[in-house]
């Protein structure tokens, strides 16, 4: 109950899935919890079921709102030890489909959304300390040819990782910044897309009789882990979490 006692945890995305499930772990550990989400009405509900946790209503594709976010942690708690960058959504394209427009949502609000809440996050930690998890997903590795848009926003996640993680000790703030690349998990984005997708593709529809097999604690836990001092030595890495589908 006390891995994470005194921590300030932040999980974008947080109203659904695996973004629900990081805050209630979080706040299971001891974290004060801070949901945030487009999806005001989800992300209150899920904040009101998690003891001490508050909501706050965040498109992490907009600059402005990640600024007045941050802000209003700094004066509510004085601090941000844990940032969660969770929030994201899947279409399908391959590169010959895909328009422009439905390519720079993705990177708006994978890679973008995640590129602002590290930049604007590590100005709150740099003292004190911190532990920035981006999500992005194992797409990052492999060629998925329907997913081509969300595979560019999961591999500049990664890739940011990296360097966010070098500057932070170049700089000296005790600032580690990790990255977790799920498989497929049992969440409302993953039978939704599969679902999309089985009407044309058999072997989709055999991973979503699959996709119950990861649970979104699965994910949370490694969030937790991530999280909590246990894990300091863990920094700039990319941690893959499919039950070794990814290397077959
Ligand atoms: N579920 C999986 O199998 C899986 C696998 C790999 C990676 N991921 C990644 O994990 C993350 C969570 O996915 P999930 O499966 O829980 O999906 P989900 O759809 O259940 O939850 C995603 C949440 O993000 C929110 N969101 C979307 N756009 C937003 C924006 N602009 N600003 C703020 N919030 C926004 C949604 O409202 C939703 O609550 C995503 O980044 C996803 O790409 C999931």
């Amino acid at each position: 109950m006390s891995r994470l006692n005194g921590k300030v945890a932040l999980v974008t995305g947080g109203a659904s899935g695996l973004g629900a499930a990081d805050a209630r772990l979080l706040a299971e550990q001891g974290a004060r919890v801070i949901v945030t989400d487009i999806d005001s009405e989800q992300g209150e509900a899920v904040a009101a079921q998690i003891p001490g946790a508050l909501f706050l209503a965040h498109d992490v594709a907009d600059e402005a709102q990640w600024i007045s976010v941050l802000e209003e942690v700094r004066q509510r708690f004085g601090r941000l030890d844990v940032l969660v960058n969770n929030a994201g959504f899947v279409s399908f394209s391959t590169v010959e489909e895909q328009s422009l427009e439905q390519f720079r949502r993705h990177l708006q609000v994978m890679t973008e959304g995640t590129f602002l809440g590290c930049k604007h996050a590590i100005a709150l930690m740099k003292e004190r300390g911190g532990s920035i998890i981006n999500i992005s997903s194992v797409a990052a590795l492999k060629g998925i040819a329907e997913v081509f848009a969300y595979t560019a926003a999961k591999g500049a996640i990664a890739a940011m990782g990296r360097s966010i993680a070098v500057h932070c000790q170049n700089q000296g703030y005790p600032i580690r910044c990790n990255t977790i690349l799920p498989g497929a998990h049992d969440t409302p984005m993953t039978v939704k897309a599969l679902s999309e997708l089985a009407g044309a593709d058999t072997d989709a529809l055999t991973q979503l009789h699959e996709v119950g097999q990861g649970r979104p604690e699965d994910v949370g836990n490694l969030v937790v882990f991530l999280a909590s001092d246990e894990s300091r030595q863990i920094n700039g890495a990319q941690l893959v979490i499919d039950n070794g589908e990814t290397i077959k």
